[in-house]
């Protein structure tokens, strides 16, 4: 077993760690009040490489693995979780296009989308009676003499208004369940899709939660992804691999935050000495600091396994469930170690409580996640 980081993970590290220091932490706190999206942001992390970082270089990515997605997400979480989502949903995208695309797919979307100029992808699943359950959704996709006819709403949908292109799952066989559902690569500017809502939420402000309607919206046969059917199972091997993402940012965030309790708690003093001195503070730190470091290696271990090339889809469930449900606590000890302190904007532990609640939900709810790993339970044994 090997914990040693390769020299080109460590690279992508610190790009990633400047970069969150640099140019989104400044102005992460203005964004919160502004929910200003970042465009101006993501440019500047597609000059750094970090849009498409599992993405073959041949195609304008980063020709790196599942690790370093990990750790540029990490670090770029604790700098702002909101653009953080961004570039995860991004690279998700790039490497679903990546891996399942045509030559010709290829060529028009990805490196468009590691260099910026698509500015961000979306995806294009969740509808507002079909989120756990998206086999159940209804968008249809019809058949026309040129390719196919898009119709229905979708919610929820991370750089929604945004993406310079969007995968939009779609029923093409309403008798065939879920091998009747579809994936279209659809531009961000086509006809007849508009951005119906977009969402006011807890926290993540400065990230962009559109609902989108298609209505009528066309496109040619060249834009389904994979094969007509198949698109299900395109879904689900791109959440495993998303999952990773948001295991990723829970685990930024809550690190941001603890990095501020333990600082925090070094300096403020109550009954003559620092409170992390009182053992009620500094047992509530310990544990927040275990557990982070226990999200950080399982969710390193399945991204080592997804860059290996092995079964990870309980891995990553594993760690999603793990890492988001520990963030929260540990963001919540953060709060409560700086006291009412921690319950204004003054310090940045507010904010952090708030952006890291989406990540029990968002890319498969914890409940979720516990199916997928009781189903491999299951399937280990029969
Ligand atoms: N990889 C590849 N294929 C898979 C798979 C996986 N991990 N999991 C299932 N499949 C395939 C199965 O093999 C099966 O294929 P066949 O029909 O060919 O046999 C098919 O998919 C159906 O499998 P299931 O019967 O297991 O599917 P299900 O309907 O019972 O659902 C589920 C399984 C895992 C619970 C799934 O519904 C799920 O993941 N739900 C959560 C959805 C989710 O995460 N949504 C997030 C929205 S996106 C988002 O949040 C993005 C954002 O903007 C931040």
């Amino acid at each position: 077993m090997n914990f040693e980081l390769t020299e080109e993970q460590k690279l992508v590290q610190r790009t990633a760690r400047e970069a969150a220091d640099r140019v989104l932490a400044p102005r992460a706190a203005a964004r919160d009040v502004s929910c200003e999206f970042p465009a101006a942001e993501l440019a500047e992390l597609a000059r750094l490489d970090l849009l498409a970082i599992a993405v073959d270089a041949a195609h304008g990515g980063g020709g790196l693995g599942a690790v370093a997605y990990s750790l540029a997400m990490q670090e770029l979480a604790r700098g702002d979780a909101s653009v953080a989502v961004a570039v995860s949903v991004t690279n998700m995208v790039a490497e679903l296009i990546a891996n399942h695309g045509t030559a010709a797919q290829i060529e028009r979307w990805v490196p468009g989308l590691a260099s910026g100029a698509h500015v961000c992808g979306a995806f294009v699943l969740s509808e507002p009676e079909a989120g756990s359950d998206p086999a159940a959704l209804r968008t249809s996709a019809t058949k026309t003499p040129a390719g196919w006819r898009l119709s229905g709403t979708k919610q929820w949908i991370t750089n929604g208004g945004r993406a310079g292109v969007l995968v939009v799952w779609a029923v093409t066989d309403p008798s065939a369940g879920n091998r009747g559902i579809t994936a279209f690569l659809v531009p961000g500017d086509a006809k007849g899709m508009s951005v119906a809502r977009l969402e006011e939420k807890l926290g993540l402000h400065g990230s962009a939660t559109a609902q989108l309607v298609l209505d009528g919206v066309e496109v040619g046969e060249d834009a389904v992804l994979g094969a007509p059917g198949r698109g299900f199972a395109l879904a689900m091997t791109a959440l495993d691999g998303g999952r990773i993402g948001i295991a990723s940012q829970a685990i930024g965030i809550a690190r941001g935050a603890l990095q501020a309790a333990v600082t925090y708690a070094g300096e403020r003093r109550t009954f003559g000495e620092p409170i992390i001195k009182h053992q009620a503070v500094g047992a509530m730190l310990a544990d927040a600091a275990t557990w982070l470091d226990a999200a950080t290696l399982m969710t390193l271990r399945a991204a080592h396994a997804k860059e290996a090339g092995q079964p990870f889809s309980q891995l990553a469930a594993m760690a999603k469930l793990f890492a988001t449900e520990h963030a929260w606590k540990i963001c919540d000890i953060a709060l409560q170690v700086h006291g009412g302190y921690g319950y204004v904007r003054d310090f940045p532990v507010e904010r952090a409580l708030r952006d890291v609640r989406v990540t029990r939900i968002y890319e498969g709810t914890s409940e979720i996640q516990r199916i997928v790993i009781a189903r491999n339970l299951l399937r280990a044994v029969s």
